[in-house]
Order: structure tokens, then C-alpha cells, then sequence
């Protein structure tokens, strides 16, 4: 669970292109593949915010 506590988790969620990155694939390159065929807006916000409520759980223990 160390990645959940980590300031890489941090800045993974606060990433203002979170959206971008998942749904337009700009970073497909570097094995990060375009989920947007996949994932609407909706999708990708709830993905974040489930992985964010999971961290803070985790933090919390
Ligand atoms: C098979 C599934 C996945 C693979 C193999 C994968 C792989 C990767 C890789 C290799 C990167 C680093 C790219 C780089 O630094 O240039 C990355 C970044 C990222 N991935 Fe994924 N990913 C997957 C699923 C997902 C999902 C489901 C989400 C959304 C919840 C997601 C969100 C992101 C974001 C936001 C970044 C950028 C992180 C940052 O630099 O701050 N990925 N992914």
C-alpha cells in the first residue's frame, strides 16, 4: 500500500491533465494507453475520485 501514501499518488491526482491524459491519449508513447473510447468525463472523475477516497483511507489507518 506504500504507493497509496505516496507523494507520487499525490501528484497523480492533483494532475490537471488527468482528464486529457486517460480520454485523449497523449501520452500513449510511453505505455499510458488513450482510455477515451472506453471512459467518458464522468467515467475518468469518478475513477479519480475513488482512487483519491481510497488513499485517504488508507493515510487515516
Ligand atoms: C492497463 C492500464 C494502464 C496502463 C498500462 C497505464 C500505464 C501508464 C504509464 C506507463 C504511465 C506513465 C506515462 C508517462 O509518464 O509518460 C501512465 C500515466 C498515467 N496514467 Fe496510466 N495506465 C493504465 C491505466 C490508467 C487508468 C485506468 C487511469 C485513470 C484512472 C490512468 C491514468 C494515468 C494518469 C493520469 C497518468 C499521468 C500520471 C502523471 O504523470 O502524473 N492510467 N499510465
Amino acid at each position: 500500500m506504500a504507493f497509496l501514501e505516496s507523494a507520487a499518488l499525490t501528484r497523480f491526482l492533483i494532475n490537471e491533465n488527468f482528464q486529457a491524459i486517460v480520454r485523449k491519449g497523449p501520452l500513449t508513447g510511453n505505455g499510458m494507453s488513450n482510455f477515451g473510447g472506453y471512459l467518458g468525463e464522468r467515467d475518468v472523475a469518478d475513477l479519480q475520485n475513488f482512487i483519491f477516497s481510497r488513499a485517504e483511507i488508507v493515510r487515516k489507518k
